[in-house]
Protein backbone atom coordinates (compact mmCIF):
# COMPACT_ATOMS: atom_id res chain seq x y z
CA UNK A 1 0.00 0.00 0.00
CA UNK A 2 1.54 3.43 -0.76
CA UNK A 3 2.40 5.59 2.12
CA UNK A 4 1.91 9.38 2.48
CA UNK A 5 4.18 11.05 4.49
CA UNK A 6 2.77 14.11 6.22
CA UNK A 7 4.46 17.13 8.11
CA UNK A 8 2.63 19.33 9.91
CA UNK A 9 3.97 22.95 10.53
CA UNK A 10 6.26 22.66 13.39
CA UNK A 11 8.21 19.58 11.70
CA UNK A 12 5.84 16.67 13.43
CA UNK A 13 5.83 13.86 11.08
CA UNK A 14 3.64 10.79 10.25
CA UNK A 15 4.23 7.99 7.56
CA UNK A 16 0.29 6.20 6.73
CA UNK A 17 -0.25 3.67 4.61
CA UNK A 18 -3.20 4.95 2.61
CA UNK A 19 -4.95 2.71 0.02
CA UNK A 20 -5.36 3.61 -3.81
CA UNK A 21 -8.32 5.00 -4.93
CA UNK A 22 -8.55 7.35 -1.54
CA UNK A 23 -7.64 11.19 -1.55
CA UNK A 24 -4.53 12.21 0.16
CA UNK A 25 -7.17 14.41 2.23
CA UNK A 26 -9.21 11.18 2.88
CA UNK A 27 -5.80 9.56 4.04
CA UNK A 28 -5.25 12.54 6.20
CA UNK A 29 -8.88 12.99 7.88
CA UNK A 30 -9.16 8.89 8.75
CA UNK A 31 -5.64 9.01 10.66
CA UNK A 32 -6.37 12.38 12.05
CA UNK A 33 -3.42 14.23 10.84
CA UNK A 34 -3.80 17.58 11.99
CA UNK A 35 -4.05 20.71 9.91
CA UNK A 36 -6.49 18.86 7.59
CA UNK A 37 -10.01 19.68 8.06
CA UNK A 38 -11.41 19.23 4.75
CA UNK A 39 -14.55 20.99 5.78
CA UNK A 40 -16.43 20.06 2.48
CA UNK A 41 -15.48 16.50 1.90
CA UNK A 42 -13.82 17.25 -1.18
CA UNK A 43 -16.11 19.05 -3.16
CA UNK A 44 -13.43 21.60 -3.69
CA UNK A 45 -15.36 24.13 -1.94
CA UNK A 46 -13.40 24.95 1.48
CA UNK A 47 -9.70 24.55 1.23
CA UNK A 48 -9.45 23.66 4.46
CA UNK A 49 -7.47 20.79 2.61
CA UNK A 50 -4.80 22.71 2.32
CA UNK A 51 -1.49 21.24 1.53
CA UNK A 52 2.18 22.29 0.69
CA UNK A 53 3.62 19.47 -2.10
CA UNK A 54 7.44 18.96 -1.35
CA UNK A 55 8.90 20.12 -4.71
CA UNK A 56 10.44 16.73 -6.16
CA UNK A 57 6.84 15.80 -6.35
CA UNK A 58 4.77 18.63 -8.27
CA UNK A 59 5.50 16.86 -11.91
CA UNK A 60 4.13 13.71 -10.62
CA UNK A 61 0.61 14.90 -9.64
CA UNK A 62 -2.05 15.30 -12.17
CA UNK A 63 -2.17 19.21 -13.79
CA UNK A 64 -4.19 21.38 -11.65
CA UNK A 65 -7.28 22.67 -12.30
CA UNK A 66 -9.05 26.17 -12.54
CA UNK A 67 -11.41 25.16 -9.73
CA UNK A 68 -8.70 24.10 -7.62
CA UNK A 69 -6.36 26.89 -8.66
CA UNK A 70 -9.21 29.39 -7.31
CA UNK A 71 -9.85 27.97 -4.40
CA UNK A 72 -5.92 27.66 -3.29
CA UNK A 73 -5.89 31.47 -3.91
CA UNK A 74 -8.60 32.04 -1.47
CA UNK A 75 -6.64 29.59 1.11
CA UNK A 76 -4.14 30.73 3.79
CA UNK A 77 -0.40 31.91 2.20
CA UNK A 78 -0.96 30.20 -0.78
CA UNK A 79 2.59 28.78 -2.48
CA UNK A 80 3.78 27.22 -5.75
CA UNK A 81 3.54 24.43 -4.22
CA UNK A 82 0.28 24.32 -2.97
CA UNK A 83 -2.16 21.92 -3.56
CA UNK A 84 -5.46 20.75 -2.11
CA UNK A 85 -5.67 17.58 -0.76
CA UNK A 86 -8.78 16.32 -1.78
CA UNK A 87 -7.69 16.10 -5.49
CA UNK A 88 -4.53 14.30 -4.84
CA UNK A 89 -5.51 10.83 -5.49
CA UNK A 90 -3.44 7.88 -4.16
CA UNK A 91 -2.05 5.26 -6.22
CA UNK A 92 1.45 3.73 -6.65
CA UNK A 93 3.11 6.32 -8.52
CA UNK A 94 2.56 8.69 -5.18
CA UNK A 95 4.60 6.18 -3.21
CA UNK A 96 6.57 7.91 -0.34
CA UNK A 97 4.68 11.25 -1.33
CA UNK A 98 5.31 13.98 1.06
CA UNK A 99 2.97 17.42 2.16
CA UNK A 100 3.18 19.75 4.66
CA UNK A 101 0.29 21.56 6.60
CA UNK A 102 -0.04 25.27 6.84
CA UNK A 103 0.46 27.09 9.79
CA UNK A 104 -3.58 26.85 9.61
CA UNK A 105 -5.97 26.61 7.41
CA UNK A 106 -8.55 29.36 6.14
S1 LIG B 1 -11.85 19.17 1.30
FE1 LIG B 1 -12.74 21.07 0.77
S2 LIG B 1 -11.52 21.74 -0.87
FE2 LIG B 1 -10.62 19.85 -0.32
Amino acid sequence: MPKIIYNDFSGKQKKIEVPKGLSVMEGAVRNNISGIDADCGGSMACATCHVYVKEEWLDKLKKIENGEQDMIDMAYEPKKNSRLSCQLIVSEELDGLEVTTPLKQS
